[in-house]
């Protein structure tokens, strides 16, 4: 995962001005959350929150939301605080491998971001979700990448104009490749004006059925899932769907304690006080 840091550092520093202002995608993560949960405040922790403009969202919406960011995007993030003040939101520039934060949580969640490294590394952070972080009667909400989506992609280049009056201040290129073997999406990118140096994510895609078998032993079952904001049953026969098969890069999965996370919960708490 060395590649991490410098990566949404580096896109961080590109996109930040244009993509800072809290908008659509922000609020409609909170309508899904209260669609799942209902509207009624909670505490919220968010992980790999970005420019943080999901958390202001969620603290706007009343709850009550800490947010950890790894890179600088934190920074921006922080920007929120002056106006929401630390009772309802609290950014904490780390790695949630390592962080700990105090209490639990009613929420978890992870927008846009599961999938970086290993299946293994994928456990360790669902297993603090559940040990560590979540309420045993407590929902995480976690995006999923698609790995039919981005296999599609394969071979796909993409120029990026700039757009100084948008904020967007660099001409960037991007090529995007997927692994089968491993359902790793391969993104690369560069500006065009520094060809030799270019970053890549690699992102571990997980179909439904995948994810269950990567949650076996973790204290975190598959509850539900939600594809384009709608409730999918995960029990009838998809076969054909497009929604599935070619529209919709990523899906949110509704991970609940089992009672064997709950179990790991409260041996947690017993050797904890
Ligand atoms: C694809 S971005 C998505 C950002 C934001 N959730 C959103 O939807 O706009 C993934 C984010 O997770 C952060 N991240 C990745 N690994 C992390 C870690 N171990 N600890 C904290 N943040 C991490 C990255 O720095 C990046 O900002």
């Amino acid at each position: 995962m060395d590649w991490v840091e410098d990566f949404y550092s580096r896109t961080g520093r590109w996109w930040a001005e244009a993509e800072s202002g809290l908008g659509d995608r922000d609020r409609g993560r909170v309508e899904r959350l209260h669609r799942v949960c209902g509207s009624e405040p909670r505490r919220v922790l968010e992980l790999g929150c970005g420019y943080g403009t999901t958390a202001a969202a969620f603290a706007d919406a009343g709850h009550q939301v800490v947010a950890v960011e790894l890179t600088d995007r934190a920074d921006q993030a922080k920007a929120h605080l002056e106006r929401l003040g630390p009772e309802r939101l609290q950014i904490v520039r780390g790695d949630f491998y390592t962080a700990t934060f105090a209490g639990r949580f009613d929420t978890v969640t992870y927008w846009n971001g599961f999938g970086i490294g290993s299946d293994a590394d994928q456990r360790r952070l669902l297993r603090r979700i559940a040990e560590e972080w979540l309420e045993p009667d407590g929902t995480a909400l976690v995006d999923v990448y698609n790995p039919l989506v981005w296999a599609s992609w394969d071979g796909e280049v993409e120029l990026l104009q700039a757009n100084p009056e948008r904020g967007y201040h660099h001409e960037l290129q991007q090529h995007l490749t997927f692994d089968p073997v491993t359902a790793t999406a391969v993104d690369t990118w560069w500006d065009t004006a520094e060809p030799e140096r270019r970053i890549t994510q690699r992102l571990r895609c997980y179909t439904p059925a995948d994810l269950r078998l990567l949650l076996e032993g973790t204290g975190l079952a598959l509850a539900g899932v939600l594809v384009g904001g709608e409730p999918v049953d995960l029990a009838a026969d998809h076969t054909g769907d497009a929604a599935w098969l070619r529209d919709h890069y990523e899906y949110l999965a509704v991970l609940e304690p089992t009672s064997e996370g709950a179990r790991a919960q409260d041996a947690r708490r017993y050797s904890e006080e």
